[in-house]
């Protein structure tokens, strides 16, 4: 395993969160720390997430660890990759590059959101390939689709298609710290930016950050994003010639017809609990779907990933990829560019440490083998 330097600035996500509250004007970490309602979906899923017990195993010879992890034939020498997140260049202006870097530096997926502040062409041009495209289908449909060809023809191989919010989640700490799309400066605003003046400056030199994939005002936040369905879904399937995977699934029935329908994979989401405070938790339901859906399709976790050791259960609980919201973010926030990169090598070496301690020299040998406890039910253990 490799040595890990000692000399850094990100030493975990708590950390890195506590700076990046401290950096930020307060709306705008609220809009990426907030979620739904009581968040105590969130919660909830993270209590889960930590309550989760491996089974340590010693004696075995673990010279050959590694932590890559293969999905749709492609090798990554990192087991997670970046999910799509909107609007990325509030943190810092340099966001999206500092993202597309580190997809093309780490040969990581990063996803880029529709609502992406960078345009999906030029973070391809500057990741050199490593990024896939989510989708969200706003009121216009032909407009997604154009969007969908405009992916395909810049290149783009994977397609994720994202379904858990048909009408935008209510995060109330968002709405009480006044964040709003488009920006608009109230008094209240102003004093926090007043109060952030490297943040500021930033964006007084940048220009606040607009949409990068479409006109400002083609895409209403607040408005519904719920007019597709398993129709478009069918079409989605017949057109596009990549892989197609479906996010924001914690239903074993919706897990089961999207595998139906011909999806490469399905993102096992809570949209890190910014959407249903009384969502399921998504590790349960990673476990639940893997029961169901075996290897139908592969299986994609994020929501509450915070460490290395999260990682390695998601694996267990048998995902076949993992991706990573927040810690990115706060990372950024809080050392820029240096923070996403060790937040990224910290999280991979924290991924190896665990293995190390269970024994396993191999992301795909993790399996419902290697947990000693759950802190939910479960009745029927996986065919890994
Ligand atoms: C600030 C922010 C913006 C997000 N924007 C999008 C988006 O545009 N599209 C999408 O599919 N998911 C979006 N998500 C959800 C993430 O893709 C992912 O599901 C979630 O962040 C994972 O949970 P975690 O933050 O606990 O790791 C966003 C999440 C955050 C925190």
């Amino acid at each position: 395993m490799e040595t890990f330097p000692g000399n850094r600035h990100i030493y975990s996500y708590n950390e890195a969160r506590r700076i990046a509250k401290r950096k930020l004007p307060h709306f705008i970490f609220e809009y990426i720390d907030g979620s739904a309602g009581s968040e105590f979906g969130e919660k909830k899923n993270r209590s889960y997430m930590t309550q989760i017990e491996l089974k340590p195993k010693g004696l075995i010879n673990i010279q050959d660890i590694s932590t890559s992890q293969t999905l749709f034939k492609e090798k990554f020498t990192i087991p997670f990759g970046i999910a799509p997140m909107g609007m990325c260049q509030f943190v810092s202006t340099n966001a999206d590059n500092y993202l597309a870097c580190l997809g093309k530096e780490k040969k990581i997926p990063i996803c880029v959101s529709t609502v992406a502040s960078t345009s999906l062409e030029r973070y391809w041009e500057l990741s050199e390939g490593n990024s896939w495209f989510q989708l969200y289908v706003h009121s216009d449909i032909e407009f997604a689709k154009k969007l969908v060809q405009r992916a395909a023809d810049t290149g783009y191989k994977k397609l994720i298609l994202t379904i858990d919010v048909p009408a935008l989640g209510r995060r109330p700490r968002e709405e009480i710290a006044g964040f709003k799309v488009p920006f608009r400066l109230t008094p209240k605003i102003f004093l926090d930016c007043a109060l952030h003046p490297r943040w500021s400056i930033a964006n007084l030199i940048s220009g606040i950050p607009q949409p990068g994939n479409f006109s400002k005002n083609a895409f209403d936040r607040s408005g519904g994003r719920g007019i597709i369905d398993w129709d478009f879904l069918k079409e989605l399937r017949d057109t596009w010639k990549g892989e197609l995977i479906v996010k924001g699934i914690l239903n074993i029935d919706d897990a089961v017809k999207v595998a139906s329908y011909g999806s490469d994979a399905i993102q096992i989401s809570g949209h890190g609990g910014r959407q249903l405070a009384s969502m399921p938790s998504p590790i349960e339901m990673l476990y639940q779907i893997k029961n169901e859906v075996k290897n139908k399709c592969k299986l994609i976790f994020d929501t509450g990933i915070r460490n290395g050791e999260d990682i390695v259960k998601a694996y267990s609980l048998g995902a076949d990829f993992v991706m990573i919201g927040r810690p990115a973010l706060m990372a950024i926030a809080a050392y820029e560019k240096k923070g996403l990169y060790e937040m990224v090598n910290l999280l991979n070496h924290e991924s190896g440490l665990t293995m190390a301690q269970l024994g396993e020299i191999k992301i795909s040998n993790l399996s419902m083998n290697n947990i000693y406890k759950l802190p939910f039910d479960c009745e029927k253990e996986h065919e890994n």
